[in-house]
């Protein structure tokens, strides 16, 4: 019996309407478009604004472009796996919102924290699931509303983050197509250097953490930019060589969009040329779990059957990795 693969057969994505150009920006903090441009790559961001709105607002709108345009019927949907940092609430999930709001009523569906890494870790369970034969029709979600996260008068991290969502729809084939392989890591010991320190059940939040501002993200930049360089760009490499192949053979590489300079240096040290880096930072920002499926969304026209695929991420935890995929349409 041929093995069973999971394939990405459609894709939806969404982004708010309101721009933050680094102009704005330069308005509310001692920053300026320059700065932003040139260290970090960004000229705009995507702003949540409706009151009241969270990740799941956004993962909603994107599963209704991805259905629109596959025409598949929510009551198929076997399982709907959220990768988010930013939940609406604690509980119930994000991923629970999402199928609510979509219509999607017979399917488990929960969310995942594995912060900007989430989307490919939940391509991974998403193909195991798959792989498996438990489901056929599988959703996996990256959906981030970072501004409410932020903290808009600290300009090492406001200028960084932006808001969005993304997502595929994976489903059982038995072509050499889809998911062919995944390495992910976890370092734990990376989790002081960022993260979000209150508002948890360690530091439930108080008047005292509020007024401390610990419930926005907190980054040591330099440490966390060459992690995400070495790590990113490590794995990378391995699942080429795991998988035999070269620069040549990949058609496109996808890397978290968290700073051009670290994209950059992942292109370079995988060799693989400029031209076939998918690249959204200077318009969204960095998105954390939607940066990934944002760029197959807009992507996706230029992609052929059978183009090897691969996707690369680095975030909290700290967490990394790589998937390998062919694309399947
Ligand atoms: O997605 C999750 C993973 N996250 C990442 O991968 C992010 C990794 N880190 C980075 O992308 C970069 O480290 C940052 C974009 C966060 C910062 O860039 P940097 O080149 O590492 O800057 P820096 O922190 O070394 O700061 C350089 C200077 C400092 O001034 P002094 O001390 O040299 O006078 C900062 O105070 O730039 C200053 N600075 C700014 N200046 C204008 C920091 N933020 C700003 C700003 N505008 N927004």
């Amino acid at each position: 019996m041929s093995k069973i693969h999971a394939v990405i057969t459609g894709v939806g994505g969404y982004v708010p309407d309101y721009i933050l150009n680094n102009q704005e920006l330069s308005t509310m903090m001692d920053t300026s478009d320059e700065w932003i441009r040139t260290r970090v790559g960004i000229e705009e961001r995507r702003i949540l604004k409706e009151k009241n709105t969270g990740a799941s607002f956004l993962a909603a709108k994107a599963i209704d472009d991805l259905f629109s345009k596959t025409k598949e019927s929510p009551e198929n949907i076997e399982l709907v796996i959220c990768a988010t940092t930013t939940s609406d609430h604690i509980f119930p999930s994000c991923a629970a919102m999402t199928a609510e709001r979509t219509g999607i009523k017979n399917a488990l569906a929960f969310d995942i924290q594995v912060a900007c890494s989430g989307f490919i870790s939940g391509l991974e369970i998403a193909a195991a699931y798959i792989e498996s034969g438990k489901y056929k029709k599988v959703l996996v979600i990256g959906a981030e509303k970072m501004s409410a996260i932020i903290d808009y008068t600290d300009r090492t991290t406001a200028p960084l983050f932006g808001d969005g969502a993304g997502v595929v729809l994976l489903e059982a084939t038995t072509g050499e197509l889809g998911i062919m392989d995944s390495l992910i890591h976890t370092d734990g010991s990376g989790g002081k250097h960022l993260r979000i320190k209150s508002g948890g059940s360690a530091y439930p939040a108080t008047a005292e953490t509020v007024e401390k501002r610990e419930h926005y993200i907190y980054q040591e930049g330099q440490h966390v930019f060459k992690h995400a360089v070495s790590n990113m760009s490590e794995v990378s490499v391995a699942i080429m060589k795991k998988n035999n192949l070269t620069k040549d053979n990949v058609a496109w590489l996808i890397p978290h969009q968290a700073n051009l300079r670290i994209i950059d240096a992942v292109a370079k040290r995988t060799g693989i040329e400029y031209e076939k880096i998918i690249i959204n930072i200077d318009r969204y920002g960095n998105t954390s779990a939607a940066s990934i499926p944002l760029c197959l969304w807009e992507a996706e026209s230029k992609f052929k059957k059978g183009d090897n695929i691969i996707l690369t991420a680095f975030g909290a935890g700290f967490t990394w990795g790589a998937v390998y995929l062919k694309w399947g349409y």
